[in-house]
């Protein structure tokens, strides 16, 4: 009998354009697209099941097997170092982590640079190898805002098209790393569902 492949999709427009590299690889579920609440649909010949969930909780479901696969972006994969596999680089999604700042703003080495951000892990590790000391402060959204009012002197976030950055008067002053939609696996799924999952990413992987 054909095992069916579970799939956690990040709710939102990534989730949406990786649902459309899915359909196009042969795994449809026309009804994941239609105005209602629903959150799991699935399609027995496809062998799949695909839920919606919040991005940042992919990695989540997919590390404690209540999934057997995901979409998630590299930057959740970085901040939080989930144990699973990541299978492929889905090309969308495309962003960078950067460090910003506003224009005028000169780093004064001699005292501690105030650092806001949502990823603490990634802030951390990018100044602790250039063994430069930092305050971090954990913001949840709206990050943009703390050197206006004085919060931070500078922060970590993403950055796509840097238009938040402008209208905010910031600007990037480093990029720390590329960021794009990875597919990622559950360890023991990924034994189980062996076959039908390198099935998958083959066929995924022709129309990435
Ligand atoms: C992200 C990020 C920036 C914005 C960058 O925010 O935190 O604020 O997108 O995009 P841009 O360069 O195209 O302007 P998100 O929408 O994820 O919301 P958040 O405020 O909760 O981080």
């Amino acid at each position: 009998m054909k095992q069916m492949i579970n799939i956690a999709l990040p709710k939102g427009r990534l989730g949406e354009k990786a649902y459309g590299l899915l359909e196009k690889a042969g795994y449809p579920c026309p009804e994941l697209l239609e105005d209602n609440r629903k959150l799991v649909f699935e399609n027995p010949e496809a062998g799949v099941r695909y839920f919606w969930v919040k991005p940042s909780d992919v990695a989540i479901y997919v590390e404690r097997g209540a999934s057997d696969l995901g979409i998630c972006g590299k930057d959740i994969l970085l901040e939080y170092g989930p144990e699973v596999y990541e299978l492929l680089d889905l090309q969308m999604g495309k962003c960078r982590m950067c460090v910003a700042g506003p224009k005028e703003f000169i780093d004064d080495h001699s005292r501690r640079l105030r650092v806001a951000t949502k990823f603490t892990t990634i802030a951390r590790r990018h100044y602790s190898s250039q063994s430069r000391e930092i305050e971090l402060i954990h913001l949840n959204g709206s990050i943009e805002i703390a050197p206006l009012l004085g919060l931070s002197d500078v922060i970590v976030d993403i950055v796509e098209t840097g238009k938040t950055l402008r209208e905010n008067g910031l600007e990037v002053m480093e990029t720390i790393v590329p960021i794009s939609a990875r597919l990622v696996a559950n360890k023991s799924g990924f034994k189980f569902k062996g076959e039908e999952i390198r099935r998958l990413v083959s066929e995924l992987g022709k129309v990435v």
